[in-house]
């Protein structure tokens, strides 16, 4: 078989042929990663009719697909993580013998890229050739895959000359699984809609994906390797792989701080990544490093810096628009692809709330004229953009810097109609890991289940954790033993609701007023009380500059424990431990008993005032 001469790995070209000996593709194409690769790549998907070009004056360089129906979020229950012993994979992921998965796969596998060409995608997470830096290759029967692994990591022979001869790498190998018979007319978004599986071997540090095209099944680099694979790797090697944007604040007297967040999925981290202070917060001003993953490692000093293993955003789009993200819209002007957005009758891109009013004549995202009385959305709720980082233009300018940033503190933050008050400060870094291992949030569309749904997502990684959830805890209380000066933890919600189900927080910018008391408190500058959760601003220890209409008694309701919901809240918390019960460190136990002492005690409406 011929090979580029720029690949040098020769255990690689053995299992590329492998691979190829098992698919049968109709050809092999290893990327380079150059911009007539993807022009050609983007072109063949107009052709072909996956691709529709945008137009060129308002989109330029851009383009809208729409994906089967059947193929539009990630697949949870059909990811599976494979150990050897079942109990290493811990209770919270499926689970198959890694050598009956195999099996069942290769008979999949075989022949699935007939008529199809076979593509090989050497690629970075993180800056190429930094110490940080973890080096994939993806084979993959997509076109699409292609051009979105090019966007969303550093990708082609750049990667090769660092992998070089005898470099190591993580094996991912995907397939939409849909061959093409002779002259099988092909479809726009081939994916086989009955068999899905995406299957991760922590301990051979591979992953093997079929069936799905879209997102996060497909994307291998992303949470298949970034999170799932990579949080075994971190375990064994001392450092933490989370599902956390990371950005900075800097302060009118130019001190700079790092904030890194774990939400779960479609609960805000691009938003809150990209947040523009209201102007009345003079001299405050946020910048971004990345928007859905953080790999964070201690330095010689104990410090812990954080780096985004990504190179672009795969973000969510409705609900995306110049109030509540422009910097978002700014980065997705150009070289964007747009999967499941509605397209407009002049060529450009819409989704719910991108503009107060429908645009008359839209596609929706099955390719249909959009009837707004139908009372469905014209953008698929889990629509999303890919657009390259680099284009935001509130990027940090040490956002490749292989060294990372410093985090000064951790947020930690679902979707909670009720109960969990604006933000409020662990006591300390055990504390912190507590209230990050028992978070929930409702489940949104990001995800195949069941929408709305509060559901235990500790970490924000309950979709993501490669291993058991047990171990995974005692690894963060483990990380912080030796910590120096650890950051602070905090807990927020922006999605808490009044009794008509409308948000009480405006949310968005104004979140940045939470974040200057979080990195105040990080400073030890800003107060706070003593709440029966852990401790709380006042409402004169928050800005209220240009949101003097927010009352002290709307605060408070926001800030409001209410016993009873605390007391069911807590019950959540030993369904969750007792699910992890041998595996969960002991200090848990007393952590769960000091909140329900301080919860007892409290009134049953625990407010400020
Ligand atoms: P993934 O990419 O799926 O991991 O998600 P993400 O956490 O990056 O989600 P994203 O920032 O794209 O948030 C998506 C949804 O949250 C959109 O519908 C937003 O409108 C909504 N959202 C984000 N920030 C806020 C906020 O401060 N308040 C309210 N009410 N909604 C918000
Ligand atoms: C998420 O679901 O958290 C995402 C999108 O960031 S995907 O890459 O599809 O997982
Ligand atoms: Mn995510």
């Amino acid at each position: 078989m011929n090979h580029p001469q720029w690949v040098k790995h020769e255990e690689l070209k053995q299992w590329v042929e492998e691979v190829a000996a098992l698919t049968k593709p109709d050809k092999i194409e290893w990327s380079d990663g150059t911009k007539e690769e993807h022009d050609r790549l983007c072109q063949e998907l107009v052709d072909a009719g996956t691709f529709i070009k945008l137009n060129e004056e308002k989109r330029p360089g851009s383009f809208a697909c729409f994906s089967d129906p059947s193929d539009v979020a990630r697949v949870e229950d059909r990811t599976y993580v494979c150990t050897k012993n079942p109990e290493d994979a811990g209770p919270t992921n499926n689970w198959i013998e890694p050598e009956e998965i195999k099996k069942t796969l290769n008979g999949l596998y075989d022949g699935c890229m007939k008529g199809r060409t076979m593509y090989v995608i050497p690629f970075s997470m993180g800056p190429i050739g930094s110490d940080i830096a973890h080096i994939g290759v993806e084979i993959t029967d997509s076109a699409y895959v292609v051009i979105n692994m090019g966007i969303m990591t550093r990708m082609g022979k750049k990667v090769m000359d660092v992998l070089g001869a005898d470099g190591e790498y993580v094996k991912c190998l995907h397939s939409i699984g849909a061959p093409l018979a002779e002259g099988q007319k092909d479809v726009p978004w081939p994916c086989n809609p009955d068999t899905k599986y995406i299957v991760h071997f922590p301990e051979e540090r591979s992953i093997m994906s079929y069936g799905s095209g879209y997102g996060g099944n497909a994307l291998l680099g992303k949470k298949c390797f970034a999170l799932r694979i990579a949080s075994n790797m971190a375990r064994e090697e001392g450092w933490l792989a989370e599902h956390m944007l990371i950005l900075g604040v800097e302060s009118p007297e130019k001190k700079k701080s790092y904030v890194a967040g774990a939400f779960p999925s479609a609960c805000g981290k691009t938003n809150f990544a990209m947040l523009i202070p209201p102007k009345e917060m003079e001299g405050w001003k946020v910048t971004t490093i990345g928007d859905d993953i953080a790999w964070i490692k201690k330095d010689k000093d104990g410090n812990l810096r954080a780096i985004n293993p990504e190179a672009g955003y795969f973000g969510v789009a409705p609900g995306t628009n110049y109030k509540t993200n422009p910097n978002a819209m700014e980065s997705i002007k150009s070289n964007t692809i747009f999967t499941n957005c509605a397209i407009t009758e002049d060529g450009d891109v819409w989704w719910e709330q991108m503009t107060d009013e429908v645009p008359e004549n839209l596609t929706d995202w099955k390719g249909n004229k959009y009837d707004p009385s139908s009372g469905a959305p014209a953008a698929h709720p889990n629509a999303r953009f890919t657009a390259p980082a680099a284009q935001c233009p509130s990027i940090d300018p040490v956002w490749e810097d292989p060294k990372g940033v410093k985090i000064d503190a951790f947020l930690f933050g679902g979707r909670r109609a009720s109960g969990v008050p604006l933000v409020y400060e662990a006591a300390d870094w055990n504390n912190g890991v507590y209230l990050a291992a028992t978070m929930g949030s409702e489940m949104t569309a990001a995800a195949f289940g069941k929408l709305g749904q509060v559901r235990r997502d500790p970490f924000a990684m309950l979709p993501f954790i490669g291993y058991h959830y047990g171990e995974y805890f005692e690894h963060w209380l483990e990380i912080g033993r030796s910590l120096p000066n650890a950051p602070k933890i905090f807990s927020v919600n922006w999605f808490r609701t009044d009794e008509n189900g409308k948000f009480i927080w405006p949310g968005f910018g104004e979140n940045m007023r939470v974040l200057k008391w979080v990195v105040e408190r990080a400073q030890g500058t800003a107060s706070a009380v003593e709440g029966p959760l852990g401790n709380m601003p006042r409402y004169e220890d928050i800005d209220w500059r240009g949101l003097e209409d927010f009352t002290e008694e709307q605060f408070n309701d926001l800030m409001a424990v209410d016993r009873e919901i605390w007391k069911q809240e807590v019950l959540g918390h030993e369904d969750l431990f007792s699910k992890l019960y041998d595996r969960l460190p002991k200090e848990f136990l007393f952590m769960r008993e000091l909140l329900k002492a301080k919860l007892w005690r409290s009134p049953e409406k625990w407010t400020l005032k």
